[in-house]
This record gives C-alpha cells, structure tokens and sequence, in this order.
C-alpha cells in the first residue's frame, strides 16, 4: 500500500489577490470556470454536492453543473433519489468544485428549489435519447435485484418505441442551488494558500473576506 502519510504536494500555480477579484462571486465564478475550461480540464463542471437529511447526517456524491448565473446552480437528478429526498427535506446544501490542474477549488453554500417543470423538460430533451430512457428506467438509490436494470430497459424501450418526444419523467428535474456564500482558494507554496469568502447580506450585497488557509 502506498504511504498516504507521506504523499504530499506543494501547489504553486497561482495566486489571487483582493484586487483582480471581480465584486460579484458569480463573474468570479465564471473567470475560474473559463480558466478551467481553457486548462482543458475534463468535466470541469464535475462537482460534489453535499446534502444532508432530517437528523443532519451529511452525504456527498458527484453530480454536473448544467448552467449557472445571477439565480444560482443547476443540475438535475431523479427527485425520488437519497439526494433528491434529502433536498426536498432539508434544502440546505453545498457544492465543491477542486480543479487540480489549476490548484483551484470553489466552495458554494446556499439553499435549493426545484427549476421550473419548463427547464427540466428543455434540459431533459437536450439528453441523448439513451439517457431519457435511462432515467425512465432507474429507481436512483433503490436496491434492485441483479438483472432488474436489462429488464426495465427493455420495457421502457419498448414502451416508447413510437414516442418521440419521451415525456419527462413525474420524479425527475432540475434543482437550482442560490448561493449565500462563496469561497475561492488558491492553493499556495508552503500551505499558505489564498482563500476569498463572498457572503450575501439583505439578500442583494456581496461581501468579502480574507480567511486564513
Ligand atoms: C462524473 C459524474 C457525474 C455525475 N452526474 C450526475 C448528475 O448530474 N445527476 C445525478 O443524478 N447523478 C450523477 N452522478 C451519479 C451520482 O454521483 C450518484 O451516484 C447518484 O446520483 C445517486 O446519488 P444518491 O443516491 O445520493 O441520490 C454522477 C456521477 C459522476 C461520477
């Protein structure tokens, strides 16, 4: 087994400094978005959200970012899932995104609504025809027995052999997540790495603050 306790890394690509942040944490977001798409990192709109349920157990899992803007984060996921329910429950979440090439990660808290029925289904038709059947087909975090998946893949196909469009499915969508803070970090020589913390006041003002790595 490799030795965790000694695999270290010294990150040095970068800095950030108060005065090239932008005052708005979203034309931030966006800079570092573009950056990490031009970095040719893959699926740099991978991220991990974090819910949490009724008794404040936390859970994570990767999910991708499908659009973001003044109104928050979007992605889209069966509503019936462990997160979906966790969302519906208790819409406090949080979202991380670690770009390692550029030794940059972004930390986002805020809270979820579902996006509008209008936007799932636009989203939902933009997916490959496999996908629409996929979402039709899965119970996202039931457990199912071995071959339950072949099975019902048949049977939606089939179902929707001469439907086109699929509907979207009752029990999938969209949530958007409304940012109340936001944290870029900069990772630095020596762990001294630069983070910036946006947080929203009256509903309208970023704020920003230095905070110690
Ligand atoms: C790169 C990547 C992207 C993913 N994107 C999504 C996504 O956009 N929506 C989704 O529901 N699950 C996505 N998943 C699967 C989730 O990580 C997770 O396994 C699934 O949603 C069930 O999570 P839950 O049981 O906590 O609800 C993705 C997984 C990976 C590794």
């Amino acid at each position: 087994m490799s030795d965790l306790a000694d695999s270290r890394k010294s990150y040095e690509k970068g800095e950030m400094n108060r005065k090239d942040l932008s005052s708005d944490p979203i034309i931030q977001f966006e800079r570092w978005y573009q950056d990490a798409e031009r970095a040719g990192i893959e699926e740099p709109n991978a991220m991990t959200l974090a819910t949490a349920n009724r008794d404040g157990q936390p859970s994570a899992r990767i999910v991708l970012l499908k659009g973001f803007g003044p109104k928050g984060f979007a992605f889209y996921t069966n509503y019936a899932s462990r997160k979906g329910q966790e969302l519906i429950t208790n819409p406090q979440a949080a979202l991380v995104f670690w770009w390692k090439e550029l030794e940059r990660q972004v930390r986002i808290e805020g809270e979820v609504v579902k996006t509008s029925e209008d936007s799932s289904i636009s989203y939902f038709h933009s997916r490959p025809r496999g996908s629409q059947i996929s979402a039709w087909a899965s119970p996202q975090s039931q457990e199912i027995k071995e071959h339950y998946l072949d099975e019902k893949r048949k049977e939606v196909e089939s179902r929707f052999e001469s439907v086109d469009p699929i509907p979207l499915p009752h029990f999938w969508g969209g949530f958007i997540l409304k940012p109340f803070n936001i944290e870029f970090w900069q990772g630095k020589a020596n762990r001294y790495h630069d983070r910036y913390r946006f947080t929203l006041s009256d509903d309208k003002h970023w704020g920003v603050e230095r905070l110690a790595p």
